[in-house]
């Protein structure tokens, strides 16, 4: 006899769950009924093949699973919330849109694993309390490659996250064939060493390293996110964190020796010269790739940690900041960053850029003067990473989007010391003391896997796993819904049991309650 647990274990957690009488038993006699799209259907059909090894047909059987996209629910599920109604003889799971469907299906796998065959009846009514769930990948600093971006999106999926920032330039690596800028990746893709030990390590691997993805290949990795409705938002850092593109084509520095592909990892002097129209064509012509080959509505720019040293040392970015008024280097970082965001909005895509190019001063390296008084395009989204959260405030205020990302709270390179599982859990994508009216302009949280010091998958996958679990509900589950000792009680049952069978590494001590 199979007895139901008490509270089901999900992660995230549903906004509502009523347990009812009975359980509706899966076999291979379950069908699937299919009133969504073909893609969840099919989907649905190969994650319980591959979970727990039960082949479901898609047409009628002695019980059944409807799948429903019913677009009169907007009003109550919203674009990704999902209904679920599980009774003796059919599971029915609506949604107003695909994707709220598909996270259905996602709840029914979780129920799934933990109840072998017998899924206890239940109600479930559910949907995230915000839009923006993202995870990041740094490949820039060590390229991973296409069979781990799709584990990760898998997993990603599993969770119910939906956005896959992609860390795709950096002054160590550009990882995205460019067909007019062949250079970018013939130079610009390759190091021929890597700083290995910590930040001020004189410490060298002395091997090449490198790779990059094909257009074709980020095709295939779009369409395997969008299935999984996940968006992929590519980021292309500028102005600085550019090393490997001026390396590439010296004309975009702002020195007189350009820069090579950077082997360490202190942000370099690889700075675009702004002043240099050049440099703007440059970016229009990646761009005009770029938005072909990512359908996503954001488009990221990167715009942190811009050192001005190399600005400093250029004649023509003097001139240009006498021509244009500006009265120092902030300036000249806003007055580009607007020109960018200007050019991403006319094609009908929103830019997103760290919350450096708000103009404030944010960093212990740089001059105290050195603040913008010149304002950020309201249409631009600030992920907030660094100083005080009242910039979060400042941003809100303004009327500017704003995802949180926390570099305290969020970063997945920090160890489990400086982030612990639990402070990772409590973190709340909605900072503490801004006002609630806000709520609309806070689109979610991000969470942030830096590559510098993760040269391996196992290491990666140690700093992801268990926290990118923390995050997807912090991201979903509503604030009073939350419970720690239920999480954990989850992870140790749905969430190991499934990295161990995918072979996932986990960080272990973070986790008491596993094995
Ligand atoms: C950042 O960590 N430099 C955004």
């Amino acid at each position: 006899m199979v007895t139901a647990t008490a509270q089901p274990l999900l992660i995230p957690y549903p906004r509502s769950i009523e347990m009812r009488e009975g359980y509706f038993v899966l076999t291979a006699k379950t069908g699937i009924i299919n009133l969504s799209d073909k893609n969840n259907a099919r989907l649905l059909k190969h994650y319980i093949e591959e979970d727990i090894n039960i082949n479901l047909h898609e047409q009628r059987g002695d019980n059944n699973i409807f799948l429903i996209t019913n677009r009169k629910l907007k009003e109550s599920l919203g674009a990704e919330g999902y209904r679920m109604n599980i009774s003796t003889d059919s599971i029915v799971i609506e949604g107003a849109e695909n994707a709220g469907v598909f996270y259905g299906i996602q709840t029914l796998r979780q129920l799934a694993a933990q109840n072998r065959l017998a899924i206890p009846c239940m109600e479930i009514f559910d949907k995230p309390e915000y839009e923006w769930r993202d995870f990041m990948l740094d490949e820039a600093r060590h390229f991973k490659g296409k069979v781990v971006v799709k584990q990760l999106l898998e997993e990603m999926a599993y969770l119910k996250m939906n956005k896959f920032h992609w860390h795709l330039t950096d002054d160590q690596g550009w990882r995205i064939e460019i067909e007019k800028y062949p250079r970018l990746t013939q130079v610009g893709a390759y190091r021929d060493s890597t700083q290995i030990g910590g930040w001020n390590s004189p410490l060298y691997d002395v091997n090449i390293h490198g790779g990059y993805y094909t257009q074709e290949d980020i095709r295939e990795i779009v369409d395997f996110a969008a299935e999984r409705h996940i968006e992929i938002v590519p980021e292309i850092e500028m102005p600085g964190h550019t090393s490997a593109a001026i390396a590439a084509y010296p004309e975009l520095g702002s020195l007189k020796t350009p820069p090579t592909v950077a082997t360490y990892f202190n942000p370099t002097w690889g700075v675009f010269n702004v002043a240099d129209e050049r440099v703007i064509q440059f970016i229009q012509d990646v761009f005009d790739e770029i938005f072909d080959l990512f359908p996503s509505r954001y488009i990221h720019i990167g715009g942190d940690e811009v050192h001005p040293e190399s600005w400093e040392a250029n004649s023509d970015i003097s001139r240009f900041m006498k021509e244009k008024n500006l009265d120092n280097y902030s300036e000249v970082q806003m007055l580009f960053t607007n020109r960018v965001a200007s050019l991403i909005h006319s094609k009908g895509r929103t830019m997103i850029g760290w919350n450096d190019i708000m103009g404030k001063n944010i960093h212990e390296w740089a001059d105290s003067d050195n603040e913008s008084t010149h304002a950020l395009a309201p249409y631009a989204v600030v992920q907030f990473w660094k100083g005080d959260t009242a910039l979060i405030a400042e941003a809100l205020k303004q009327g500017h989007r704003v995802i949180n990302s926390s570099h305290r709270d969020t970063y997945l390179d920090y160890n489990y010391t400086k982030i612990p599982l639990k402070k990772a859990y409590d973190f709340s994508p909605f900072p503490k003391g801004i006002d609630r009216k806000y709520k609309p302009l806070l689109l979610g949280s991000g969470c942030q896997m830096w590559s510098e010091w993760i040269p391996r998958i196992e290491d990666m996958q140690r700093q992801v796993f268990p926290r990118i679990a923390a995050y997807a509900e912090s991201g979903w589950t509503i604030e009073n819904k939350k419970n720690f000792t239920r999480f954990s009680t989850s992870l140790s049952q749905i969430l190991i049991p499934r990295w161990k069978q995918k072979n996932i590494a986990w960080h272990k001590e973070s986790t008491p309650q596993a094995e």
